[in-house]
Parts: C-alpha cells; structure tokens; sequence
C-alpha cells in the first residue's frame, strides 16, 4: 500500500450532521481505513478532543500513524475489541462511534489483497494478512456443502450449488490460488451475461461470490454482531453509535440490533443514503446505508447530552 489513500469517505456531511462531534469529546473510528472520516472527525474535536482510529488491516494501521496528527491514538484490532481497548487506556466513555464497513479502495486497488475479481492476484481476501486463513487456503479444503451455503447465504447467489460444485472438481486436479481462477470458474457456473453489468443493469456475477468469501474468511458478521453487543456500553450517555454497511446482510443486522436494543434511542428510523450529486461524484456511495443510535441515559445516570 502506497503512502497516499484513494478512498473517499461516503455519508461525510451526514455523519457530521447526526454524530454532531464537538470539541473536546471523546471518539473512536472503528473502521479508520484511509482515515477520510477521522479527519473530519479530529477537525470537529480540535482543540482538545481525541479520536481512537482502529482498523484490522496493518497496513493501514501503519499509514494512519503517519497521516493522523496527535489527537489520533492509532491501534491495530478489530472493532469488537474496542471496549478492550478503551478500558486497557483508560480513557473515558465516547461520544461518537463510527463504523464504515467493508473495505476501502485502498484494498480493493491492491491486487496484492485479492479482493476484486476485476485483476488478477493471490486470492487472499484477509483484512489482517498477518493471521488466519486466506480465501484459497479456505477454498482448498473446505466442504462442497459448506461452500454452497457460504455462497449463498453471504453472496445471496442462487447459483450457489452449481459455482461450489465446479470448485470442488476443479482443484482435485489444480488449487484454486488466485483472483482469476476462481472469477473463470464462477463464469461457466453462472448461466447469462458474464462480464460487467448486463443491459438490465445486472451486477457481474463474480462479485456475490468474491462477497461471499470476503465475509467468511473474515468472519464478518459474527464481528459485527459482536460489536454490536457491546458497543452501546462503550458510550456516554447521549453518544452516537453511526454505522454505514454496504450490503443488505449488514443492514439487516444493524436495523435489527438497533431497535432491539433498550440502551439505545435510534434516531434514523429509515437508513440514510447518499445524495445524487455523492453517488456521481462517488460511485462507491451508491450501497452506503448510514444508521444512526445514540445512547440513553443509564440507571442513575443524569447527564445526557442531547
Ligand atoms: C470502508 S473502509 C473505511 C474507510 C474509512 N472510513 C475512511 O474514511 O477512509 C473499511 C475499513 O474497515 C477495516 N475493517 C474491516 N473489518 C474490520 C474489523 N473487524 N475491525 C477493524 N477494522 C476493520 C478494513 O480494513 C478497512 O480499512
């Protein structure tokens, strides 16, 4: 990864607008990628704020480091490790926890990563490329049964079956190691239009499926729902808990976290989307979804700030 990120942060001024950071508060970006939105953030805080900017990724890690200014704490974790890492610092309860989830540009532009089918490149797929198993190391000895419903559920492919079982033939007599390998093998399962987007607007087929194996190999929505759990704990009363997902699967499981939730108050009871004028200067924001919640005041607790 080069020194300088291609990503631009989606939903910028709405995370403004509804995060309302002030100065001297207290924040955390979980998901701080090329670190557009601690920026933001860190601007709103200044003089005296201080931002806790997380990513999985060390390599992203190690540029946020160089990029964030002192109001930035940078650490290498997962987001669900964020009430670990605030508690082993010390630091206060937040006023604002942002999650921007996925991946950023800076990664899908790495062919390193294996992340796009669009180039060629090891299938590797690991936010942090520093543990656990790669996409084809999964691929190689995962179960054809397993596969299918991986692909399916994650990739909401209805080809599954089909895309599972050629995987399963074809690395008996080859492993299945990089990007091109596997969109190939996903295109003579997939019947009709295979490259880019049909004349019906139709995704590439490949991409469910680099999705689906995306989210498992990182074990995606466990972490979520994880953090999810404990996160409204980390927060003051009157903080805000703003988390943007990209796909109906993470959607889903905000929406429902949310207003299941009796520690917090949602403040956007529809998803907010990106405006016309984001999408065309921002293609990538087209599939954002930001919800919003903001904590209520616990038992005893008078000092609510909204
Ligand atoms: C959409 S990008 C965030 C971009 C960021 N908001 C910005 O303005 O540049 C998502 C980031 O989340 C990171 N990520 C994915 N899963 C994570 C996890 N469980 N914990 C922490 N970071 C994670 C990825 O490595 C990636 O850098």
């Amino acid at each position: 990864m080069s020194d300088a990120t291609i990503h631009i942060p989606v939903l910028a001024q709405e995370i403004s607008e509804l995060g309302r950071p002030q100065s001297g508060q207290t924040w955390v970006d979980g998901t701080a990628g090329g670190g557009g939105h601690c920026q933001l953030i860190l601007q709103a805080l200044a003089p005296e704020g201080r931002l806790l900017a997380v990513d999985r990724d060390p390599a992203a890690a190690e540029r946020l480091e160089s990029v964030l200014g002192s109001g930035a704490t940078v650490r290498h974790a997962s987001y669900d490790e964020i009430p670990d890492l605030l508690a082993d610092s010390a630091w206060p309860k937040a006023d604002g926890i942002l999650l921007d989830l996925g991946l950023s540009s800076d990664q899908l532009a790495d062919r390193d990563r294996g992340f796009s089918f669009q180039m060629d490149g090891p299938l590797d797929m690991r936010f942090d490329p520093s543990g656990g198993q790669s996409a084809w190391e999964w691929l190689a000895q995962v179960d054809e049964r397993t596969l299918a419903d991986t692909i399916y559920r994650y990739g909401e492919e209805r080809f599954s079956r089909r895309i599972a079982r050629r995987v399963v033939e074809s690395r008996k007599t080859e492993p299945i190691r990089t990007a091109d390998q596997l969109r190939e093998l996903i295109y003579r399962s997939v019947p009709g239009p295979r490259r880019g987007r049909s004349r019906h607007g139709r995704v590439d087929p490949a991409t469910r499926t680099f999705q689906a194996l995306r989210i498992a190999v990182n074990d995606e929505l466990a972490i979520l729902e994880r953090a999810l759990e404990s996160l409204p704990d980390c927060l003051a009363s009157g903080g805000a808990l703003l988390v943007i997902s990209f796909h109906s699967l993470e959607d889903r499981i905000v929406k429902y976290a949310f207003r299941g939730d009796e520690r917090l108050e949602v403040v956007t009871r529809k998803p907010v989307q990106a405006t016309a004028e984001e999408v065309t200067r921002n293609p990538r924001s087209r599939s954002a979804k930001l919800r919003v919640a903001r904590r209520l005041a616990a038992d005893g607790d008078q000092s609510a700030s909204t």
